[in-house]
């Protein structure tokens, strides 16, 4: 988008002409490698990163009919040593075993190496497992006593122990890495496999020995997940469909309410995100609205005060905005419902929130700047614009190593420009924006934020990649083949720090799939040296003030690259830190319960219908009464000194109860009648379950033939990792409703995210090949 002369200005005429068009530099040109996976299926693309700067990458293509109550189906494995360069077809290694793609490859968290494929031979009764300790080379085969109906799930801590669910509902474990397996427990449900029916009636239990033993921790349950270190449950009041939320941090020993609105049956909580200090929770508004309110939680995950009113948030696909920006602490964005909607942003945890700035390169058109300047903001598009079917193939995306960037797809205000979007790109955290490439595109984050490439979406062949060198403000081209491919998607391996990578798609003959990897290092001449780095205060807004750049109650200063180096920071780079405590100011601070701030204020104020009532909730067994000044500092701020409001909880000493749990019917026998139990295996149970599995769908519904969309089943396995990021299905949503879209093409598109579906969806795609092969012939 920037013009050639702005890009010498930022760069210096002799980088610019340097890189202007790479393909015409001869050391570069032969640097896109080709393969061409040469079997007769199309359908599903499996990839899998195995170990960490391993260079292993595992490739499954899944061909499957279900017929009936059978399936027919064809899995060939590829095993690439070089980042995806070449491939070497290992079908025989699983003995020509059908794989299922949805959830047949589990890589262990822990970089070790290991591998469990789950394989269908029920044509001659059964499952079987092949295990693999060694990056892939071997596999061992195993019968698996039962038929699986999820992943393989790691027990991060200890990757020998596996846990997974059968398709009749009982719990399996496995202390040997997979040798073999026990039932510990039958009847159980996790999310997202609640059943409609028994919600409510669900019992929650617990073990903490694998399986010796079970405790059951709460009743009536409507749903529950584990988020951050808490543990929360949605439990039946006992008053009609009414429910409220309950919280433990304790691994579900002692549970409270927590202070939310009640909700019934057509109304649904969701929390967005949870890290180890806070929640943040979405209270769906009554009616069918489509819009609620954030709460943000006390660092008990009990008392929670109102952080953002009208989010946008669809009742149908339980789609939202909503997005941790994984590239600077405290940043969150998400959308509010607004004239032509807006995209608002918080860098301090949900204290407060702004709308996104206008990126200066981006004039909004003079009639609507005039007329309708609120719609004149930059508008960032995630899920919930993905649902509304815009042309968005990319959610946004930033990385931790990445200290500060983040890429997304945006629009400012004309209805053109929300038709086909632009990429947008900030680099200090959202604070502002740069208007950075035309139209959609797919992007990666490379070398630790050194390096950002991007390739058009379009429905043509594409033959070129753009790359930037200066995290986003100057993009130059490549061509990396003479032959087009009509392009599917882009991938790199796992936390940004390789500089390979590989596109997928497939050329005239669309039963080939072809990838193309490039190794952009030849790119980069030199190393990083000292030099290359200079300072950068995150959150800096006033670089004046004496409180600049304090959030939380500290300040951080970054060793960043500086933009105008071109060299490479390497595989080992790490981001290098150094922090500083802030004084405590009313930022520091969310409102408490009864409060809220005002727009463009940081004070808070009283909201008129709570004044005079002071708080008072049951805590532990005992009614706690809130005497608050409004305010109450943030889960993991760390000021000191400074504001201090006053704030009290007084014990009143009256017994209350604590909960809607009836702890008389935790007894022994209670009553059996609940068919369904609900369980949670605290000490194994985190959902790593599709951790560096990407699935690559070639849809060819709707229509024309062909149409590409991405899965959104890849996790970040590097952010769950890191502290304070949301270590949770981030978009835990514990509604029933159903789903009515009469599309059927987005039907398929959304049921085939949901893995649980994944055999419905094999169906419906089966139907589609069906139609298209017809519409060909
Ligand atoms: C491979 O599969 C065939 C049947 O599909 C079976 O007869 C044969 O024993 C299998 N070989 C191994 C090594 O498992
Ligand atoms: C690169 O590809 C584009 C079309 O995608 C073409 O217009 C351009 O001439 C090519 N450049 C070179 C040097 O081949
Ligand atoms: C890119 O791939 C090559 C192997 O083809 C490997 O030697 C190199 O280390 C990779 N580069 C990075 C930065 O991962
Ligand atoms: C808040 O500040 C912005 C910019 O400083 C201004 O445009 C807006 O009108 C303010 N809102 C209120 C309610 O004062």
């Amino acid at each position: 988008v920037h013009t050639v002369s702005e890009c010498l200005a930022v760069l210096g005429t002799s980088v610019i002409v340097l890189f202007s068009d790479l393909s015409l530099r001869p050391e570069f040109r032969s640097h896109a490698q080709c393969f061409t996976f040469k079997v007769r299926t199309m359908g599903l693309l499996s990839l899998a990163w195995v170990g960490d700067g391993s260079g292993v990458l595992l490739v499954l293509t899944t061909f499957q009919v279900p017929l009936f109550m059978m399936r027919f189906g064809q899995s060939n494995l590829y095993r690439s040593e070089d980042y995806g360069k070449t491939f070497k077809d290992v079908t025989h290694l699983i003995n020509h075993t059908f794989i299922q793609s949805e959830f047949g490859i589990a890589i262990s968290p822990d970089h070790s190496g290991k591998v469990m494929l789950t394989g269908d031979v029920s044509e001659i009764g059964g499952f079987k497992l092949f295990r693999s300790q060694d990056f892939g080379l071997t596999f061992d085969p195993t019968d698996l006593p039962f038929e699986p109906l999820i992943q393989m799930m790691y027990n991060p801590r200890d990757c020998n122990v596996l846990l997974t669910l059968s398709i009749t509902l009982d719990l399996w474990l496995s202390e040997d890495f997979g040798a073999t397996w026990r039932k510990i427990h039958d009847s159980v449900l996790t999310p997202p496999f609640f059943l409609l029916d028994d919600k409510g009636m669900l019992e929650l239990r617990k073990t903490v020995d694998y399986g010796l033993s079970f405790q059951t921790i709460a009743t009536r349950v409507y749903s529950f997940v584990l988020g951050g270190r808490f543990v929360f449950a949605s439990i039946m009041t006992g008053t009609g469909t009414e429910r409220m939320i309950h919280v433990s941090a304790d691994g579900g020993e002692v549970w409270n309410m927590a202070q939310l609105p009640k909700v019934n049956h057509e109304q649904f909580y969701s929390i967005l995100a949870a890290n180890q200090d806070m929640i943040f929770m979405h209270v769906d508004n009554p009616g069918d609205s489509g819009v609620g309110t954030i709460y943000v939680s006390d660092d008990r995950g009990a008392v929670f005060s109102k952080s953002l009113e009208r989010h946008l948030y669809t009742t149908t696909s339980s789609d939202t905005d909503f997005t941790a920006i994984t590239s600077l602490r405290g940043v969150y964005m998400t959308s509010v419902l607004t004239e032509g909607g807006s995209t608002v942003i918080t860098f301090d945890q949900g204290a407060k929130w702004r709308p996104v700035r206008r990126p200066d390169n981006r004039q909004c058109d003079t009639e609507t700047s005039t007329n309708r300047p609120n719609r004149c903001r930059l508008h960032i598009h995630a899920s919930y614009s993905t649902t509304m079917k815009m042309n968005v193939p990319m959610l946004p995306l930033s990385q931790p190593s990445a200290v500060g960037l983040i890429l997304a797809h945006g629009s400012v205000g004309d209805a053109e420009s929300a038709l086909s979007p632009d990429v947008y790109v900030s680099d200090n955290g959202g604070y502002s924006w740069l208007w950075a490439l035309r139209g959609p595109h797919h992007y990666a984050i490379l070398d630790s934020g050194g390096l950002l490439v991007a390739v058009e979406h379009t429905s043509s062949p594409v033959n070129q990649i753009k790359f930037s060198t200066d995290e986003g403000q100057c993009w130059h081209t490549y061509n990396f083949t003479s032959d087009p491919l009509y392009f599917s998607g882009m991938d790199s391996e796992p936390g940004s720090r390789s500089m390979n990578v590989s596109l997928w798609g497939y050329r005239n003959d669309f039963s080939k799939w072809v990838v193309i990897t490039i190794d952009l290092r030849k790119l980069l001449t030199r190393n990083c040296t000292e030099g290359d780095y200079v300072a950068w205060l995150a959150h800096s807004t006033d670089p004046s003030g004496s409180i600049d750049g304090c959030v939380l109650g500290y300040k951080e200063t970054f060793l960043r690259l500086r933009k105008e180096s071109v060299c490479w920071n390497g595989r080992g780079y790490a981001t290098t830190k150094k922090l500083s405590r802030c004084t405590c100011t009313m930022d520091d601070y969310h409102c408490d319960f009864g409060y809220h701030r005002p727009e463009n204020s940081s004070e808070c104020v009283e909201q008129e219908e709570m004044k005079g009532h002071p708080l008072e909730f049951c805590l532990n067994g005992t009614t706690e009464q809130l005497q608050t000044s409004g305010y109450r500092k943030i889960p993991g701020d760390q000021c000191e000194g400074g504001f201090q409001p006053e704030r009290k909880e007084t014990d009143l000493r009256k017994m209350c109860t604590s909960n809607a749990l009836y702890p008389n019917s935790l007894t022994e026998n209670s009553s059996l009648n609940t068919a369904v139990i609900v369980m949670v295996v605290i000490a194994i149970l985190l959902t790593s379950a599709v951790a560096g599995v990407w699935l690559v769908k070639k849809y060819v519904c709707g229509g024309r033939f062909l149409v590409h969309r991405y899965s959104v089943m890849r996790e970040h396995v590097e952010a769950a990792k890191i502290e304070g990021v949301d270590d949770i299905d981030p978009h835990y949503m514990e509604t029933g409703k159903a789903q009515d879209n009469e599309d059927s093409d987005q039907v398929l598109h959304t049921l085939c995210n949901a893995l649980y579906l994944a055999k419905l969806c094999d169906y419906l795609l089966f139907i589609c090949v069906v139609v298209s092969f017809h519409r060909t012939s």
